[in-house]
């Protein structure tokens, strides 16, 4: 994730989290409610998770003010998070979940590795095809060039 200064700054982003996370768990449970055939509980989980959006949002709103941002910018930000999961977060989980010989987890954090680096590579791709890396960002754009052939040379080998 982005680096912040400040203690509010750190706190919207785990409010962020909190509630993205709310949302997509509600998706889940009323998925899980639905096949167990409650259909008034499944619509509660759904109605309560478009509310987590919008919290969620709200807490968006101010981490990523408008006034800030431009396409570059976004395609900027998601190409780093998209790099972090698949270069630093998920070789580390996948490490942990082979110490603790957790199969299941292995497998998926890799699945997920690779989606993070096909993300990667559609917004690096996106940005390049709209000249959206400035000069300024060029040194970015150098950096990402190199995660990603590295990644491609780890996943090749
Ligand atoms: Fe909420
Ligand atoms: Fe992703």
């Amino acid at each position: 994730m982005k680096h912040h200064h400040s203690e509010t700054e750190k706190n919207l982003e785990a409010a962020f989290a909190g509630e993205s996370m709310a949302n997509r768990k509600y998706l889940y449970f009323a998925k899980i409610a639905r096949e167990l055939g409650n259909e008034e509980i499944a619509t509660l989980f759904e109605n309560t998770a478009h509310q987590e959006t919008a919290h969620a949002f709200a807490h968006l709103e101010l981490l990523y003010p408008k006034t800030g941002l431009s396409v570059e910018k976004l395609l900027e930000i998601a190409i780093e998070g998209e790099l972090y999961e698949t270069n630093h977060m998920y070789p580390e989980f996948e490490a942990t979940a082979r110490r603790e010989g957790k199969l299941d987890a292995i497998s998926e954090f890799q699945e997920q590795a690779q989606e993070s680096a096909e993300h990667a590579v559609l917004f690096l791709q996106a940005a390049k095809r709209f000249k959206a890396l400035t000069g300024v960002e060029a040194h970015h754009a150098a950096r990402y060039q190199k995660a990603l052939a590295n990644m491609q040379n780890v996943q090749s080998a």
